[in-house]
């Protein structure tokens, strides 16, 4: 979409360009045609450039950054769990809920029984809470449907979401979520079947990237390759729920098929951080779901960064196991749980959360970059990892276009 030739004017940007914060005091940025075509001290803002500013935005020294990339989330489903969330507290595993025939099943069930209108309506009133806290990308994930019809339906509510609302959704298919009772006993049937259906909801345009949940109580690394063996021959890129409640191997296989990332890894081993590194594959923390398990294992983060495996940071929104909905309340716990600093935080929820998503095009401020930008009523970027429960989000913009 054409916008206007704009100028923000008098803000400190926060660029992440670098490996700091990449601050610029009495900046400028220059936009147009939805991309960045010049940032920097406003004081050396080429005539030229003035010259063809159509509209103007004087920030009063308000920081500027990236607007927020949430990378891994479960926003489409019907019902909640809050039911689990007692039986949790009475002494219940999730895991075992699970095989019970609750958990990520239960929203099966809900999802199933719910009209395209319904989930539409339901997400989108979700959504809001991202748009209020700078967020301008956001991933999808099905995995709630289960078959053919069901995960179309909540594929097509992520596109409309994009429609709706302006942000960029990125839709990520999770037929490997979990084992829907109509193939109980036959896993490798289901594969087959969903990898099927994989194809026919590519041929539609609904899938942007492929999923599945690696775990004794989900599918075994075999099924999870044969998964993405069938997405690697529609040529789209791969993730992956990966050790999130044992170490079964599935980082070093994502690795493998050079996956964007992998997620949650609180039982990450050496040998899938070493195969992480070799593939580039980024290292997605949960802490939201972290939290809300009342997990004790924490992720191997030191391990991590001493290796040098990108960072992101995301909620996994979802209703069994992170409810949550506030990106920079899970950016703050990224800090307080898992020690990162607020710079790798917000890298996490930017630059290292783009790459996540295989999107070069954003989560920095650079010339030629999308112009994703959030405006904060804040004086320092830390401050982001800082406050919790606020809405310092004064303005998003999403490719040239001021959502609020
Ligand atoms: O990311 N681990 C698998 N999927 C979700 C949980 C889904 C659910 O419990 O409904 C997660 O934690
Ligand atoms: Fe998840």
């Amino acid at each position: 979409m054409k916008t206007l030739p704009t100028l923000y004017r008098n803000a400190t940007l926060c660029t992440l360009a670098g490996d700091d914060w990449g601050l610029i005091e009495h900046g400028a940025l220059f936009s147009r045609d939805g991309r960045i075509a010049w940032l920097g001290p406003e004081a050396q803002l080429p005539i030229a450039l003035a010259r063809e500013v159509q509209a103007e935005h004087v920030l009063q020294g308000a920081l500027l950054t990236p607007a927020l990339i949430d990378c891994h989330t479960h926003l489409v489903y019907g019902g909640q769990r809050a039911n689990e969330f007692e039986l949790r507290l009475e002494g219940a595993s999730y895991a075992e809920i699970a095989r019970a025939g609750g958990g990520i099943l239960s929203t099966v069930s809900a999802t199933r029984a719910a009209d395209e209108a319904q989930l539409l309506d339901a997400a989108g009133r979700r959504l809001r809470n991202w748009l209020g806290e700078g967020v301008g990308t956001l991933e999808i994930k099905s995995g709630y449907g289960l078959t053919l019809a069901d995960e179309a339906r909540c594929l097509r509510v992520a596109r409309r979401l994009q429609e709706r609302t302006g942000l960029s959704i990125r839709a990520t298919f999770l037929g490997a979520h979990s084992l829907p009772p109509e193939f109980a006993g036959r896993a490798d049937d289901y594969v087959n079947a969903l990898c099927a259906w994989l194809r026919e909801l590519h041929a539609q345009g609904l899938v942007d990237a492929v999923n599945a949940f690696c775990e004794s109580i989900a599918f075994s690394p075999a099924q999870v390759r044969r998964v993405f063996t069938a997405a690697r021959q529609l040529g789209l890129p791969v993730k992956l729920h990966a050790e999130q409640l044992s170490d079964q191997g599935g980082a070093a296989l994502a690795a493998e098929f050079s996956a964007l990332s992998c997620d949650h890894l609180e039982h990450l081993g050496e040998a899938g951080i070493a195969a992480m590194r070799a593939a580039g594959t980024v290292a997605v923390l949960l802490p939201g779901a972290y939290y809300f398990l009342r997990e004790t294992r924490l992720p191997p983060v030191a391990a991590l960064r001493a290796a040098g495996v990108p960072i992101a940071v995301s909620t996994d929104h979802n209703p069994g196991t992170s409810p949550g909905s506030s990106l920079l309340l899970t950016i703050n716990m990224a800090c307080t749980l898992f020690r990162l600093t607020p710079l790798e935080a917000v890298r996490g929820v930017t630059v290292n959360a783009a790459r996540a998503l295989g999107l070069p095009d954003r989560g920095q401020l650079a010339p030629g970059l999308r112009a994703d930008l959030a405006v904060w009523q804040l004086d320092h970027p830390r401050e982001l990892a800082y406050w919790f429960g606020h809405r310092p989000c004064s303005r998003l913009i999403v490719a040239g276009q001021e959502l609020s």
